[in-house]
């Protein structure tokens, strides 16, 4: 893994550490005041055998923005793209074959020791990048999904669902882990006030022939990488892409005969076959994963696989 510390106002050189325990004081900034966020992406290793990281600029620059809302330390960005270049090189014996690939966790965390300093921010902190190799997510065939959808309470505070912080997972635990018992559910789509936003770690599409719709950029939720990947792919291939504000009711009509799915780094793009809300059950469409949803994830998977030319300059090599 890759270290690097805060401290006396800046960040100080990195070092390469073989992944370990770390230490830290009982009264650090992160543990009582969660002064903390992180990071997801991929790096893909092609038939040449380099190995290629999917939009790492855009997942940087999230990590600053989430830093930037949590008055953590920002990360310096070119310091930041070289521990995960570093980290890459290391791993690069685990890196798996395509579908598979390396998963790479930046995390940043305050480590101030003070525990009166709930409205102080840290100035002191860490920045850790971790990785780790993943498999194929659908080695098992794709199944659609089973989303209970929550139509009152939110998956975080207004002011930091754009924020990918170690809260709005928490919070979005239990409800997640209660519709799963009683729901059989795979996920928790969340519309607060009937609005429809989020699951708890994918952002939501509804698909049909030449039509895409996606919740507006807005604070209260997670902007995706893969989500913008998608869009950027569903344009160029024709699709009108609709970003707006719609409700419970618009998305259940939607699909009686359109596809949902969920976007995000660890699945790409995975089909919903079924919606439970307020005790019925809503087949999407035909209830399998959808046509439009697997090309749509096919095109990305090509372009993260080499298999496609990178025309928007997505990947990095390494
Ligand atoms: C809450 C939430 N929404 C959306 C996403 C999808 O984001 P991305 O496509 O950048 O992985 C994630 C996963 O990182 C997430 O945790």
């Amino acid at each position: 893994m890759a270290v690097a510390t805060f401290r006396d106002g800046k960040w100080g050189r990195y070092e390469m550490r073989p992944v370990a325990p770390i230490e830290v004081h009982p009264a650090a900034h992160v543990l009582h005041y969660s002064s903390t966020c992180f990071e997801g992406l991929k790096a893909y290793k092609w038939a040449d055998g380099r190995v290629n990281v999917f939009r790492m600029d855009r997942h940087i620059e999230r990590l600053r923005q989430s830093a930037r809302s949590l008055v953590l330390p920002e990360p310096d960005p070119q310091q930041l793209a070289q521990m995960i270049r570093d980290t890459i090189d290391k791993a690069r014996p685990v890196v798996p074959d395509a579908p598979g690939a390396l998963y790479m966790r930046p995390l940043l965390f305050g480590t101030t020791p003070n525990i009166g300093a709930a409205a102080t921010p840290a100035s002191e902190a860490q920045l850790i990048v971790l990785a780790s190799p993943v498999w194929d997510y659908f080695a098992g065939g794709m199944k659609p999904l089973r989303i209970y959808v929550e139509s009152v309470n939110s998956r975080t505070a207004t002011q930091t669902g754009r924020v990918k912080t170690g809260g709005n997972y928490a919070a979005a635990l239990g409800p997640t882990l209660e519709a799963k018992k009683r729901y059989s559910a795979d996920q928790v789509l969340f519309c607060p006030g009937g609005e429809v936003q989020e699951t708890g770690a994918a952002n939501f599409l509804l698909i049909r022939k030449g039509q895409l719709l996606t919740r507006s950029l807005d604070a209260t939720f997670l902007h995706g990488v893969t989500r913008d990947s998608l869009l950027t792919l569903a344009r160029s291939e024709g699709y009108e892409v609709d970003e707006r504000v719609f409700d419970v009711n618009e998305m259940l009509q939607w699909v009686v005969d359109g596809e949902a799915a969920l976007s995000g780094t660890a699945a790409v793009l995975a089909g919903v076959g079924t919606l439970i809300h307020q005790y019925r059950e809503h087949q999407v469409g035909t209830g399998e994963v959808g046509p439009l949803t697997r090309a749509l994830r096919q095109k990305l998977v090509a372009i993260q696989s080499g298999e496609s030319p990178d025309q928007h300059g997505w990947l990095t090599r390494v």
